[in-house]
């Protein structure tokens, strides 16, 4: 062998073991390679898997939102229904028959024969308030009884019994208010043949407890009519929403019991002047009112209804109640003077039996600023003096201690009482 074989064996053997560990060193490489593809795929998995938590999550989601709009389409097509079916109407029963009832629409007093729903067969009372589908007319439901409701606000006297005699020292309110009230219900036909117009409604004004709601219950009284008295406070206090229906109701309840005086007490309470302030509280006093003047405007002053009215601030009163063909005549009813506390003294002790010292004319004379309703009270209370120590006559000095007493009870409600009397 040639030393350049052997170089040449040498170079052969040389190339073999570098071909062998270059094959190493590409299999380290692409195993290298590999290994950073796997890490690389394996963080394109997790990456997957975040991103398919994140869109389970939002496919949760999604249907969440997908049920919640099926819940307010659902909602909206409910709506709808309630908006486009038949409303329901208020109606008022007005008689029944054997198979069906007459009942009458609010707002257009439509007069509508129905049928009598089984359900409600034995409740049905004329009077009552009725809710009926607006296609059929059918009773649905039973709202209220207007008549209770009535009841609440109005008082009902077939007949008071209170004389003008009982009446004292009003002479001359009294005559006045018998040429406007009681001669237009018991002798229209006066009126008639001198052609002249008794006025539509007489309004009493005057401080507490003078006599007027007296006044009013004598007439009716007198001239046989039933008495209904409403008060204008509890109109618009106790029955918020209800006021202007309430004054519709009982105008039509006193047509229907004619002759009646329909006597409105604290008529300021509903016919202050109209100063609408936009809360709900003055636009019901407004309703109410306004259905007032209508039904005073429909009311002809010879009718068998006469229409009085009480307050003690005519100076509130708007001033369209007091137009012609509404309360068109004012009377003023005034604190008593001595005269006529010394009448007012003998009606509230006739029944008593007064001891030889009692003067009751020194009385009315020591009773300035009295009303009747305060005399009234000097009786009850010398009356209750005598019953404590079980006697059967009253003193002078039972009438005078009874008037300190309703002084001092008057004094803790009134700021203007009298001073200085039985000092
Ligand atoms: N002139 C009077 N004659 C006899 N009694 C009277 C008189 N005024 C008042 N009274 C007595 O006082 C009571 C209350 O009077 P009445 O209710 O009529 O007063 P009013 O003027 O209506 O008062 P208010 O404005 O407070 O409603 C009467 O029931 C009566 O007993
Ligand atoms: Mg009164």
């Amino acid at each position: 062998m040639s030393e350049n074989d052997f170089e040449n064996t040498q170079d052969a053997h040389n190339s073999v073991s570098i071909e062998k560990s270059i094959d190493y060193e590409q299999l380290s490489l692409e195993n290298e390679e590999l290994h950073e593809k796997v890490k690389a795929l394996t963080e394109k998995v997790s990456a997957a898997q975040i991103e398919n938590g994140e869109l389970k999550a939002n496919v949760l989601k999604m249907t969440q939102i997908i049920e919640d709009h099926r819940w307010e389409i659902r909602r909206l097509k409910n709506q709808i229904e309630d908006l486009t079916k038949t409303p329901f109407f208020i109606a008022t029963v007005m008689e029944l028959f054997d198979e069906e009832v007459l009942i009458k629409l609010h707002g257009n007093n439509q007069e509508i024969l129905t049928h009598k729903a089984p359900d409600f067969e034995d409740i049905l009372e004329p009077g009552m308030r009725v809710a009926v589908n607006g296609a059929a007319y059918v009773i649905m439901d039973i709202l209220s009884q207007s008549t209770d409701v009535r009841a609440q606000v109005m008082e009902l006297i077939q007949s008071p019994n209170v004389s003008y005699d009982q009446v004292g020292g009003l002479g001359d309110v009294i005559q006045e208010v018998v040429e406007t009230v009681e001669l237009p219900l018991t002798q229209p036909e006066l009126f008639k043949n001198i052609g002249i117009e008794p006025p539509s409604g007489v309004l009493l004004y005057g401080s507490p407890g003078t006599g007027k709601t007296l006044i009013a219950k004598a007439v009716a009284t007198q001239a046989n009519a039933t008495f209904i008295r409403m008060s204008g406070s509890d109109l618009v206090q106790k029955f918020v929403g209800e006021g202007a229906r309430l004054v519709k109701d009982i105008f039509t309840m006193a047509r229907s019991k004619a002759p009646a005086i329909l006597f409105i007490d604290e008529i300021d309470a509903v016919g202050g002047t109209r100063t609408f302030d936009g809360t709900s509280g003055s636009a019901e006093v407004n309703r109410t009112m306004l259905q007032l003047l209508a039904e005073m405007d429909g009311f002809d002053g010879r009718g068998d209804v006469k229409i009085m009215a009480a307050t003690n601030r005519k100076d509130l009163l708007d001033p369209a109640l007091l137009r012609p063909g509404r309360f068109d005549r004012a009377i003023e009813v005034p604190m008593p003077e001595e005269q006529a506390r010394l009448e007012i003294l003998h009606i509230h002790t006739k029944k008593m039996h007064l001891g030889q010292d009692v003067d009751l004319a020194k009385l009315a004379k020591e009773t300035a600023g009295f009303s009747g309703a305060d005399l009234n009270a000097v009786a009850r209370e010398a009356g209750i003096f005598v019953l404590r120590r079980r006697g059967d006559t009253v003193t002078m000095k039972d009438l005078a201690d009874a008037v300190k007493k309703v002084k001092k009870d008057g004094e803790e409600n009134r700021t203007n009482a009298p001073s200085d009397m039985f000092a």
